[in-house]
């Protein structure tokens, strides 16, 4: 509408202000500020920026592709990919501790990114290096980080916007959302022209898929639960409630597939199967303090039960979360 429309006229103008002729970085996490933060400084400056994308190898299924297609098929931004899966695999092996694990990865993507960010300062191509660093800080993080209060929370923005980095390498910070609330957000990247989808979608962890599998992080458990979750929220898509007219991927706040690494035994044909077991987490919540476990359809957990065990080689059998929080957490780790 004319109104986002005006919003947005004066934040480009606003961004050129602050930043002339000068090159910002981004570290896009495929999320909701972080994209929208980087669809608004490439409308304003648009080569001026370069994104920088840490792929983690703890993504969703084709989630680092549909980003790239994104912002470099369609928005034509300059994004550079980074496949550290890899070194991200490597340095939780062997590690269960939930924690421990968080830890390891917000360390490892600050390592990365910060890597990427000092070849883009210092004066590395034809460039003279990029003066700014752009975060997709929103109003409620302005908020929180005036008190510590939820352990997680803080790792959470420690891990993409990440604290004390600005200083480290020198770099001028662009906050261009920092006055806006999340649902200012979602319009602002819709009107920008951002799928509503991508704008619209449930929240996920920094840690990825790192804390949904339970204890010990490998290739074989992630390539399987990429899976499996992409059947889940693909089934939520389709099940439309008819009091409602809305889809169950609507009428829930976040929904996700746990990996469990134990194995039970199962048939299939004349044989005999021991495979592992995923959990359906599906919640209901304003404020993600508490949450309801959502009452899904019997037809849509049928659904995605059957079509797991048949479709996904590896997984024999399909459980349903009916915990609420508190006293459980929407997340398992
Ligand atoms: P819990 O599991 O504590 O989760 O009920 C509440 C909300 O926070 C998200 N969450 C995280 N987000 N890094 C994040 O960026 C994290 O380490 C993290 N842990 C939990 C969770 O997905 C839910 O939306």
């Amino acid at each position: 509408d004319w109104i986002m429309g005006d919003y947005i006229s004066e934040a480009v103008e606003a961004i050129r202000a602050q930043v002339g002729d000068e090159e910002v970085i981004l570290g896009l996490s495929g999320g909701v500020d972080s994209s929208v933060a980087a669809a608004l400084i490439h409308r304003a400056i648009g080569d001026q920026l370069t994104c920088v994308f840490v792929d983690h190898g703890l993504l969703r299924l084709n989630e680092g592709d549909m980003v790239m297609e994104m912002f470099v098929g369609k928005l034509h931004a300059k994004v550079i990919r980074v496949d550290a899966s890899d070194q991200f695999l490597g340095q939780l092996a062997g590690v269960s501790d939930p924690e421990a694990k968080r830890k390891i990865i917000g360390r490892e993507f600050v390592e990365v990114f910060k890597a990427q960010a000092l070849a883009l300062t210092a004066s590395g191509a034809s460039t003279k290096g990029a003066k700014w660093l752009a975060q997709g800080t929103i109003y409620p993080d302005v908020i929180e980080s005036g008190g510590a209060k939820n352990k997680k929370a803080v790792v959470i923005k420690s891990h993409h916007n990440v604290g004390g980095l600005p200083e480290q390498l020198g770099l001028k910070l662009l906050e261009p959302l920092r006055e806006l609330f999340k649902d200012e957000v979602r319009e602002l990247g819709v009107a920008l022209g951002l799928p509503y989808h991508m704008v619209y979608r449930h929240p996920f962890p920094g840690p990825g898929l790192g804390v949904r599998i339970l204890g010990e992080v490998k290739k074989e458990y992630a390539d399987l639960l990429r899976r499996a979750d992409a059947i889940f929220i693909e089934e939520l898509n389709n099940f439309v409630d008819e009091a409602t007219g809305k889809t169950w991927y609507e009428l829930t706040s976040q929904a996700f597939t746990v990996f469990l690494p134990v194995k039970s035994v199962g048939v299939m044909g004349d044989g005999r199967t021991y495979d592992y077991v995923v959990a359906l987490r599906a919640v209901q919540t304003s404020d993600f303090m508490t949450a309801d476990w959502a009452e899904l359809p019997y037809a849509l957990l049928k659904k995605v039960s059957s079509r797991i065990i048949n479709e996904v080689r590896g997984i024999n059998r399909v459980t349903y979360d009916v915990s609420s929080k508190p006293p459980a957490t929407i997340e398992w780790e």
